[in-house]
């Protein structure tokens, strides 16, 4: 089953087993261990993309139960919002969700891989991906993907949470996300294990330093960063010349 990666972590089977059995609990989790510091962060994204009222074409990729989706939709009520996931038990989630908040004329849920992108080149005006770019095996690749289908003139972003500050801060935020949160995700999802690997690929990817760069070298241009919530989290902004 488990295939060598680029960073020596989870094969994406194994990725694909950890997200379809967390997503029961994944959005419950989610705000409870972020504070709701999320929805907050997944509202900064969606703002950084300057579409708002503007209509055109969002993708938003590893979108989980379809939180950032949905907020695009919320907030910019002429965009189309193809929205792509590879686990089933997520997807249902965000259909749900959809479904209830009556987006389903709105947003298109497709079940698909990061890593190879079932789209034209430039199709998109904005396309993002929030919390999922650590748990991809080739982000590189992953990067060079999203900036294909990204139209010229068009934006990227990329949210990611980042491994502890060296501050006092992160001190007790490396004890949090070490020890308190994987014993309480494991507690009430029902499945040891499966957070201690959500906090071991937080811990694993520098994004400060990569993210950039992977940017950089997909042909992105004028890369912005922004620190959230003491440095817990990155938003990476860049354009597509
Ligand atoms: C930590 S969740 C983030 C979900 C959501 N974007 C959010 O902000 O909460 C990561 C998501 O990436 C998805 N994922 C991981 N590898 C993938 C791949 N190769 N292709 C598509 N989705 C993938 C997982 O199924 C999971 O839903």
């Amino acid at each position: 089953m488990s295939q060598a990666t680029e960073h020596g972590e989870k094969s994406p089977v194994e990725t694909k087993e950890v997200f379809e059995r967390v997503a029961r609990t994944y959005d419950r989790l989610n705000h409870l261990f972020s504070f709701n510091a999320d929805t907050r962060w997944r509202r900064r994204l969606v703002a950084a993309s300057e579409t708002a009222a503007e209509g055109g074409s969002v993708l938003d990729v590893c979108t989980g139960t379809g939180d950032v989706a949905i907020a695009f939709a919320r907030s910019n009520p002429a965009a189309r919002i193809t929205a792509l996931d590879f686990s089933e038990n997520m997807l249902a989630n965000a259909r749900a969700k959809i479904e209830a908040g009556k987006l389903s004329e709105r947003i298109t849920l497709i079940k698909g891989d990061a890593l190879s992108l079932p789209f034209q080149d430039e199709s998109f005006d904005v396309v993002s991906i929030s919390f999922g770019l650590r748990t991809l095996s080739d982000r590189r690749r992953a990067v060079s993907e999203l900036a294909r289908v990204a139209k010229r003139g068009g934006r990227l972003l990329i949210m990611e949470f980042a491994p502890p500050p060296a501050t006092p801060f992160g001190l007790l935020y490396r004890f949090y996300l070490h020890r308190l949160m994987p014993f309480m995700g494991d507690l009430l999802s029902g499945y040891r294990v499966s957070y201690s690997y959500l906090d071991t690929s937080i811990a694993a990817f520098p994004v400060a330093s990569e993210v950039p760069v992977l940017m950089a070298d997909a042909g992105l241009r004028k890369v912005e960063t922004e620190r959230l919530t003491g440095g817990i989290a990155y938003l990476f902004r860049a354009s597509k010349p």
